[in-house]
C-alpha cells in the first residue's frame, strides 16, 4: 500500500483543491504515481444528467490518476452543505467503510494517494463522524491549508491543535494567497505562525491571476513554492 496524505484546510474555499492539485502536478513530474481521492464532494452540478464532481476532477486531471471519477468521488451531493447535513437532506447513508475499501484500493495501485476533504477538520461526514475520524482511521497524516489573510493565525492554530488532540500526525501547513493585493495579515502571518507552531511551514503560495489558465503549468509554480522533502519522506526512490 502506497503512501497517504490527507489535505484539510482552516475552512471551506481556502486553497486545499489547489494545493492537493500542485502537489499531486509536482510529484506526477518527479515520477510518482500519483492516486487522488474525495470522499465526499458536496454542491455538485447536474452535467450530462448527472452530479458532476468539480474538485474530483480537478484533482484528477492534476494527477493523471486513472481511477474513475465515482471511484475518486464515491459520495457526489448535491446540497453545497456540511456532507452529513446534506446526505441527511438528499437521503443518502455514507458509508466509511466503503470508503475505506476504496481508499485502499486506490492506495495499493498508486505511490502517493492524495485525499481532499471537505471544509475543515471538524466538518461531520456523518452525525458524529469528522474528517479528523476519517483521517484517523485511515492513517493519513495531514497537509493543512490556511487562507492568508487576516484571521489565519488562529484560524491555523485550532486546526493544529486539534490534530494534535487528536493524535493526528501533521506533515506541515501551506498558507495561500486568495487575494490579489496581500494584505498587511498575509505579509506577516507565516512568521507569526513560525514561532506559534512546531508544525513546519511547507510553503506559501501566492495568488495566482487567471488560475484556470494555469492549471496545467501548477507542476512548475508549486515546484518553488513547496518544501516537498516532508512529504517525500516514506516514498519510494525515484
Ligand atoms: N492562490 C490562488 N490564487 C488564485 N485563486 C485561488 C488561489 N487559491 C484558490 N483560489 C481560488 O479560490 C477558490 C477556492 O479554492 P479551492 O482550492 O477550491 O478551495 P477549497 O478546496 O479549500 O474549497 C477557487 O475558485 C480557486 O480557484
Ligand atoms: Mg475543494
Amino acid at each position: 500500500m502506497g503512501r497517504g496524505i490527507f489535505i484539510t484546510g482552516t475552512d471551506t474555499g481556502v486553497g486545499k483543491t489547489l494545493v492537493a492539485c500542485g502537489l499531486a502536478a509536482l510529484l506526477k513530474t518527479l515520477g510518482y504515481r500519483v492516486g487522488v481521492m474525495k470522499p465526499v464532494e458536496t454542491g455538485c452540478v447536474e452535467k450530462d444528467g448527472q452530479l458532476f464532481p468539480q474538485d474530483a476532477f480537478y484533482l484528477k486531471e492534476a494527477s493523471g490518476c486513472e481511477e474513475s471519477l465515482e471511484k475518486i468521488c464515491p459520495y457526489r451531493l448535491r446540497a453545497p452543505l456540511a456532507p452529513s447535513v446534506a446526505a441527511a437532506r438528499e437521503k443518502t447513508k455514507i458509508d466509511v467503510s466503503a470508503l475505506t475499501e476504496i481508499y485502499s484500493e486506490i492506495s495499493s495501485a498508486h505511490d502517493v494517494t492524495l485525499v481532499e476533504g471537505a471544509g475543515g477538520l471538524l466538518v461531520p461526514l456523518l452525525s458524529h463522524y469528522t474528517y479528523a475520524d476519517l483521517a484517523k482511521l485511515l492513517k493519513l497524516p495531514l497537509l493543512v491549508v490556511a487562507a492568508n489573510r487576516l484571521g489565519a493565525i488562529n484560524h491555523a492554530l485550532l486546526t493544529l491543535e486539534h490534530a494534535s488532540c487528536r493524535g493526528l500526525t501533521v506533515l506541515g501547513y501551506v498558507l495561500n494567497q486568495l487575494e490579489s493585493a496581500p494584505s498587511l495579515a498575509a505579509e506577516t502571518n507565516a512568521e507569526a505562525l513560525l514561532s506559534l507552531t512546531a508544525g513546519p511551514c511547507l510553503g506559501e503560495i501566492p495568488y495566482i491571476e487567471d488560475l484556470e489558465a494555469k492549471r496545467a503549468s501548477l507542476a512548475n509554480l508549486f515546484e518553488e513554492r513547496l518544501d516537498l522533502r516532508p512529504l517525500e519522506a516514506g516514498l519510494p526512490r525515484r
